[in-house]
């Protein structure tokens, strides 16, 4: 088989790693034939001791990775995995020619990097695997067990703006992770619960309901003491390799963002973009394996949402708890974006409404001091019941907070952005900044003039993303924001993702609207109460602007003022505070 890489060779003509191993090899390649599996087999032959064990020769192929001549030996099979058995020209079609240059440059990478204990067998196992295996499957026991490159997959699989074609293969991979068997996980389980399966009768069930890089789930029930009854649970449990490999992952991912960064150039991607994937990936998987941190979190978040009709988070079953094992009652519910697809229109409307409720308005306007929300909001981690309308927010692995004033500011920011105020907007973002600008310097001018250019590009019908990508835009010229309010404004983004695949347009929607008329409403209900992050003079701002922007002068009371501001019909009451 012979493909071509000429777009490859040319997308890295001019870089300035130009002594990099993986554009040498990339170099040498070109101009030698490709060698198919059976010069591999012939040239790996000499590693191989003849009639020897599975174990042996995994230790023969690991010696030799380790040699003087291991080096040589990586190149050669990395490139024989990316140009013959898993050509990237399949996995990657065409209408991302542009993402296949990263793709092999990444898997290359990872093959020079992996330890050799790693390595090894798997370089023996596409050696044996018959001819006949799909390069998807033979992707598949390359990635097994390294969960970082499966991270990376199941997040570029999740960005909303790729292709459909091109999510599905994603996702597929996503599926078909099998890294540990039922038993194992059984395993897992007795020996980190020990006598406690007895004291509250557990019984595990026998399949496992997911699997991820990280972690499984398995279905369970258990006698609750403070019930008396048998109750359904399901325990999130960390795959035995994690701890071990761990830290390679990270240190690979590492190396691999840099050597993204160094070159993003010639991929010709937006500058962020895969540096910011690479510090998602990062970030998912040390959260992800923190098991203590997130069964914190999901007590925090359950507390947040008690009093919340429709709104659901798991409950943790401390009892059945470890550092390995997080214990949860089993929630009801399909991934979101397939419920509301089996939604007439009306309904899909207020399952959106739902989630900006439940992932935007409750946290930005909760009592606590510090609130938590969600970080990682994509349709997986959404469960919809459609025939209870519940809607269940599961995986805390990725949260942040946000302090009361920080959310004040955010609050009136969604405000004023909706109600194309450029002073007020003005002020919010400079609020918002982490350094002090006064709005006479001449940073604080400036944001002032991309807030005014910005508001005139606006269409009429605001979206719920509007007020970020302001943030995003005076960002991009130095103004530095916290760290949470940028995991904001990207949950905010994948928000926008799933109302687009949820009902149709966000836009049509009034994503902002929908969260004007929740602050608003809040506001007036709790106004007298000392419970809402927003202050009475926020009140008397809005109502300047609110006046302004409808050009009326005289307005009856504060419903009649929201009553103007909102558009008919959309004003649902806030359940609770
Ligand atoms: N409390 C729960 N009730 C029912 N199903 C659950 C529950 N928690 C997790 N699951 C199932 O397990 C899958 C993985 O769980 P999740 O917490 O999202 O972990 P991760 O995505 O990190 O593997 C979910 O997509 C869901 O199908
Ligand atoms: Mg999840």
């Amino acid at each position: 088989m012979v493909y071509r890489i000429d777009d490859q060779v040319t997308a890295m003509a001019g870089s300035s790693v130009v002594d990099s191993p993986v554009i040498n090899s990339l170099a040498i390649e070109n101009s030698l034939p490709q060698p198919g599996p059976e010069q591999l087999r012939a040239a790996l032959g000499n590693f191989l001791p003849k009639g020897a064990t599975a174990a042996e020769q995994t230790r023969a192929i690991e010696a030799g990775l380790r040699s003087p001549a291991g080096e040589a030996m990586r190149d050669t099979m990395a490139r024989w995995i990316v140009d013959s058995i898993v050509p990237v020209e399949r996995l990657v079609p065409q209408p991302y020619l542009a993402w296949r240059p990263p793709v092999r440059d990444a898997m290359m990478f990872v093959v020079a990097h992996l330890s050799p204990a790693r390595l090894a067998p798997k370089l023996l196992e596409q050696l044996e695997l018959p001819l006949t295996t799909t390069a998807e499957q033979r992707l598949l026991r390359l990635i097994a067990k390294v969960p970082g490159l499966q991270k990376l997959g199941q997040v570029i699989a999740r960005n909303q703006h790729l292709r459909p074609a091109l999510r599905n293969a994603l996702a597929r991979l996503e599926n078909g992770i099998r890294d540990v068997r039922p038993e194992d996980v059984g395993a897992i389980i007795r020996q980190e619960l020990g006598p406690r399966l007895e004291k509250y009768s557990v019984k595990i069930a026998p399949a496992i309901l997911s699997e991820a890089s990280v972690s499984a789930v398995v279905r369970f029930t258990w006698r609750d003491p403070a019930s008396g009854k048998r109750e359904r649970g399901v325990f999130k449990v960390l795959k035995p390799h994690i701890p071990e490999y761990f830290a390679e992952d990270m240190d690979y991912l590492q190396g691999l963002a840099q050597c993204f960064a160094d070159r993003h150039r010639n991929y010709g991607f937006p500058a962020n973009l895969l540096p910011d994937t690479f510090k998602k990936v990062r970030r998912l998987l040390r959260h992800e394996v923190n098991f203590v941190r997130e069964q914190k979190t999901l007590l925090e978040a359950w507390n947040l949402y008690r009093s919340m009709k429709g709104i659901r988070v798991p409950r943790l079953i401390q009892p059945l708890c470890t550092s390995r094992i997080t214990a949860l009652t089993e929630e009801r519910g399909i991934k979101v974006t397939s419920a509301a697809a089996r939604l007439p229109a009306s309904r899909r409307k207020k399952v959106a409404e739902q989630l900006i409720e439940a992932l935007v308005a409750v946290p930005l306007l909760s009592s606590d001091k510090e609130a938590i929300f969600h970080g990682d909001p994509h349709a997986g981690n959404l469960l919809y019941d459609n025939r209870t309308g519940e809607l269940t927010i599961i995986d805390w692995a990725l949260r942040e907070r946000l302090s009361r004033d920080q959310r004040r500011h955010l609050a009136l920011l969604f405000l004023m952005v909706t109600l194309r105020d450029g002073v007020g907007t003005c002020n919010e973002v400079l609020a918002l900044s982490q350094q002090h600008i006064r709005s006479a310097s001449p940073r604080g001018r400036m944001v002032s003039e991309l807030v005014t250019r910005f508001l005139d590009e606006l269409p009429v019908v605001p979206s719920g993303v509007d007020a970020m990508r302001l943030l995003e835009r005076i960002a991009m010229k130095g103004v530095k924001f916290p760290g949470p309010l940028i995991m904001l404004s990207k949950v905010m983004f994948t928000l926008d993702g799933i109302m687009g695949d949820v009902g149709g347009s966000s836009k049509g929607m009034g994503f902002g609207f929908t969260i004007a008329r929740h602050v608003a409403q809040h506001w007036i209900r709790n106004r007298k109460e000392f419970r809402s992050p927003l202050m009475n003079k926020d009140w008397i701002t809005l109502q300047c602007s609110a006046l302004l922007y409808t050009g009326r002068l005289w307005l009856k009371g504060e419903q009649a003022l929201l009553d103007r501001l909102l558009p008919p019909g959309s004003t649902a009451p806030l359940t609770s505070a």
